[in-house]
Formats: C-alpha cells, structure tokens, sequence
C-alpha cells in the first residue's frame, strides 16, 4: 500500500445512481475514524453490510456504529423520520450495539412526519406512468417543507407548546392538499403531535451541536468520515432531474449538511461499481434489457436495500462517471464488484453519447436531453477468472487490469481502492485516504 501525506477529512461519495457499495467501503475506513457523519438524504439509503457472514442494513445510522471506538453523528442535511430512526436504533441495541453516547444528531435534522409519507404515496400513484419511482418514505415532502420554511425539525418535537404552534398550520396545508387534491384521507393532527412527542422524548438525549462538535474535533487533529448517501447522477441540482432524489448527493452537500468549511475537506472517494445500475425509473443510457443485464443483476445481487427492488443493470459509464469526477473533486476511486463481470466474454464501456444518429460531446447539460442519448461503446476482452477477494492489482488477469486502466483514463482519476466481493476484507486499498 501506497502512503500519503495523511488526510483527515475524507468524503465518500456514489458517483453513480446510487448502490455503489459505499456501505462496505465507509464501515472500512470507519475502523481509521474518530468521527463518521452523515449528512444528507434520509433513510432512502440503505446501507448493507456483511459483518461474519452477517447481513446489516442501515439505513439512517452511520455505518461507524460498528466501530466501537466511533463517534457517529447526523448532520442536519439529513431529513429524519423520528419513527424510522427509532426502529432502526432498537435493531442495533438488539444485536447487542450501544448507541447512546455513540451517536449525535444535529436538533436541526428537518423531521418527516407521516404527511410526508401520505403525499409521497398519493403523488407518485397520481403520476402513473410517469412515476419518479421514489422510496416511498416522504424523503422529496420533507425537503420541499424545509425549503418553504414551513418545515419541522427534530428540536421541535420536544416542547409540546411549540411543536402544537408549528404543526397546526402546516398539517391544516397538507390536509387540504390530501383531501381536496388527491381525494385522500386527513392525518389526525392530535394523533400526529402525541406520536412526535413520545418519539422526540425518546431522541432528545441524542440531540447534540454536529457543527461544533466538527470544528472541535479538527482543532483536535482527529480523523473525520463523511459518509454520502445516494449517488452523483441523483443529485437535485446535477442529476437526472426529475428523476433524482431530493438532496445534494454530490460534495456540496458535506459542508452545507453538516456544517464543515469546503477548504476542510482533505480527500474525497467516488465510489463506482465496474458496471452500472439504477433503481426506480428515469434515464440510464447504458442499460442493457438483455441475458447479460440478467447475468450481472444476478451475479451482483442487484435488489435494493431498502425497497427491495431490482435494480436495473448495464454497462460502465464512462461519460457520466468522468462528469462526477469534476463535480465532486475526487481525489481517488474505490471500484467495486469487478468480481460480477468475471464470467463474461467481453466487456463494454460507454465512451460518449450520439442524438439523432449523431455523436455529440461529454455530458448533455440540458437535463431534458438525457432521455434521447444513446451510448457509444468501446469494447474490451473479458478475463474469464475468478478475481474474488483478489488482494493486489498484480494478481488480476491481464484482462481486467487493462479494463481498471482504460476506466482510469477515461473517467480521469486513479483507483485507490478495489472491491472484488461482498465481505470486509475481499478487496485491497492502493492508496489509503486518511494516509
Ligand atoms: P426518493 O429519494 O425516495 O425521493 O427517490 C427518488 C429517486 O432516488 C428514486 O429513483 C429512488 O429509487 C432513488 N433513490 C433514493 N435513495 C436511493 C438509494 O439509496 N440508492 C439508489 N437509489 C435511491
């Protein structure tokens, strides 16, 4: 393994459209950390890790709660569904996982409330075939309540008196939206209020200042984790909108959900799969409706976390991933499940995008334009062996180590760490992030 200077603060990131296998990477480098934060989306991402033959699936507490030495915190980027955090917190206490003192989360949180997930429901099935195919939890409601400055926060579950003079008008609003709109049914408001306050006494211990707690800990010189959720082409601003989560995916994000400075930011990892998927509808050039999308969605496992959903699969994109590499200044790339393409007899990357039968140049910037491009692919020999848990570059068949290097040159960042199976020590570190 390869040194560096020594970074502190390190941001991962999916570079894709989500599931690229961050949760193993982050739970890997967390074992570095003093601090691993999260900082945006909700509990959408789901987070699935192997831990002795063991599947855990997190989908709101950072995945440095399995560290034992790790301080874990939610930024207030994260919009929190109080009732969602409550179960999942119950399932790591089960498994004999202490949270309390462990984890701190920002009283800035903007909170889901269960009108968020009614209007979800009732939106998506009113769109019908034009469904964003969103997870259903009331993520895109929750933001859209914190932009118009109506929102709730979880420091406002904890006072009856306030929570009663905020939730009045904002549930009045939404309950005419339910009913008069979508023909819905109303939420009790009293039934609402007294579940926020039972669930708000149960969280407040948690309650902490993540900003300052940040700032302090760098002054200490301690190792900090920021740990994305979602991916890049996810992004509200830069994705494939409106087929895109509600959140900055891409590094922005850390800084305005957690409230660390960008100049503080010392490295960030893109995470990308050897391939492509996606959950949910929207554009995807590369996606291949053939046995081969068959071939890698069973190999790889492709369901979702969280919904579980199948994912659809197709080829590297090579255009889109270069794309994230300048949106989110990746200083490194951790490729995962390489290992899924080993049986194949050739592999294919997309290296630019045609409309109308005409080769066009990069990435469509009008977002409008993503649903016309089509792939233009550049096709490599397979390797045809095993490369589970391969431990060196070195030791990969030819093959695959001409396919990691033409990734490098096309996507233009170099690959620090590689991932060739679903448990904690299948794959290698190159270049360690924090050093
Ligand atoms: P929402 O975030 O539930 O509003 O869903 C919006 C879009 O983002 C949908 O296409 C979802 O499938 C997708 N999405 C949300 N969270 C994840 C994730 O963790 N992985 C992959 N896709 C996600």
């Amino acid at each position: 393994m390869s040194q560096n200077p020594g970074h502190q603060t390190v941001v991962v990131l999916g570079t894709q459209w989500g599931d690229e296998g961050k949760g193993k990477i982050v739970d890997l480098l967390a074992a570095q950390a003093d601090i691993v934060v999260r900082y945006q989306g909700g509990h959408n991402a789901g987070h699935t890790l192997i831990v002795n033959g063991e599947k855990l699936v997190l989908h709101l507490v950072p995945s440095g709660i399995l560290q034992p030495n790790a301080r874990n915190l939610i930024g207030n980027g994260v919009v929190i569904s109080p009732a969602a955090l409550k179960k999942e917190l119950d399932e790591l206490e089960g498994r004999g996982i202490e949270t309390r003192g462990r984890l701190g989360i920002a009283p800035n949180c903007a909170a889901i409330m269960p009108y968020h997930e009614a209007l979800d429901r009732v939106r998506e099935a009113a769109r019908g075939s034009k469904a964003i195919g969103t997870t259903g939890r009331g993520i895109g409601p929750a933001y859209e309540d914190k932009i118009a400055r109506r929102g709730l926060c979880l420091g406002d579950l904890l006072d009856g008196h306030r929570l009663q003079e905020k939730l009045e008008p904002v549930m009045d609003y939404h309950n005419f939206v339910l009913t008069r709109y979508f023909q819905d049914k109303a939420l009790d408001i009293s039934r609402v209020r007294d579940e926020a306050l039972q669930l708000g006494a149960y969280l407040e211990s948690y309650l902490t200042d993540v900003t300052d707690e940040l700032h302090l800990a760098r002054a200490d010189g301690r190792k900090i984790l920021f740990e994305g959720a979602q991916g890049t082409l996810l992004d509200i601003d830069h994705g494939t909108y409106p087929f895109v989560t509600s959140s900055n995916t891409t590094v922005g994000g850390a800084c305005t959900g957690s409230g660390i400075a960008p100049c503080d930011i010392d490295y960030v990892l893109g995470i990308t799969k050897a391939y492509t998927t996606r959950v949910g509808s929207g554009p995807f050039p590369t996606e291949l409706h053939d046995d081969i999308g068959q071939h890698i969605g069973e190999r790889g496992k492709e369901f979702g976390a969280t919904t579980g959903r199948s994912r659809r699969c197709g080829w590297l994109d090579a255009i889109a991933l270069a794309r994230a590499v300048k949106l989110n200044g990746v200083t490194g790339l951790c490729v995962t499940k390489l290992d899924v393409l080993d049986q194949l007899a050739e592999v294919k990357i997309c290296t630019g995008y045609s409309m109308d039968g005409q080769p066009i140049e990069g990435y469509p910037s009008d977002r409008d334009k993503w649903s016309d491009i089509q792939p233009r692919y550049e096709t490599l020999p397979g390797w045809q062996q095993d490369t589970r848990g391969i431990k060196s570059r070195e030791e990969l068949p030819d093959n695959a180590q001409v396919y990691l290097a033409r990734m490098e040159e096309l996507i233009g960042a170099p690959i620090h760490i590689l991932s060739t199976g679903p448990e904690r020590d299948e794959g290698t570190v190159l270049v360690n992030p924090f050093g």
